[in-house]
């Protein structure tokens, strides 16, 4: 495939897929143009494999996204923080679902130490396991100011731990949810007997 066709084939996907959106709902873009009112922040992997709206059965509108190298939530990163606070207050998601994946690259890169330039700063602290890293990064956003402010609010929240199997595309539960600090605390004392 030549370069430009490479680019070309992606612009004919797109008038394909309006087509058959609009072929069973004419007015699906004018109607979601107007706002979005999604359940749901997703916080996964950038990995090209999971695709949360493909995964899920998500059409637009209905899946808030964050994406990053492992599903990293960190309190000192602005655009996770930013994206958590935009989901938490102005959209008011019921659900925030962490995902990790099997054979995350990014959880191996940071168990074999590897890495050079950003990913290695990025990568600090991600556990060898990726299940134990969902959770982490579970407790993690339990932690943000959004999260705890909603609880507060006595606002129903719900923070999930998810991970995706690459070679069956299945998601799997792994941790029960979180929804209060209470169920925070008593996660936090189960990882640290883990
Ligand atoms: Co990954």
């Amino acid at each position: 495939m030549s370069e430009k066709h490479e680019i070309e084939a992606l612009f004919e996907n797109n008038r394909q897929w309006v087509s058959e959106i609009t072929r069973d709902d004419p007015v699906f873009f004018a109607r979601t143009a107007s706002q979005q009112a999604p359940k749901y922040l997703w916080i996964g992997c950038s990995d090209s494999r999971v695709t949360p709206n493909q995964i899920t059965g998500l059409p637009p509108g209905q899946l808030f996204v964050h994406r990053n190298v492992a599903n990293v939530v960190s309190e000192t990163d602005l655009n996770c923080m930013s994206v958590v606070d935009f989901a938490l207050r102005i959209l008011e998601v019921r659900h925030v679902i962490v995902c990790g994946h099997y054979d995350c690259a990014g959880v191996h890169a940071a168990m074999d130490n590897v890495m050079e330039g950003p990913l290695n700063q990025w990568l600090d602290g991600i556990s060898e396991l990726w299940e134990l890293n969902v959770r982490k990064q579970m407790l993690s956003l339990c932690h943000t100011p959004s999260i705890e402010g909603a609880w507060r609010q006595r606002k129903s929240v719900r923070v999930h731990g998810w991970i995706y199997g690459l070679k069956d595309g299945l998601l799997r539960k792994l941790y029960p949810d979180i929804g209060s600090i209470s169920q925070r605390t008593r996660a936090e004392s189960e990882l640290r007997n883990f």
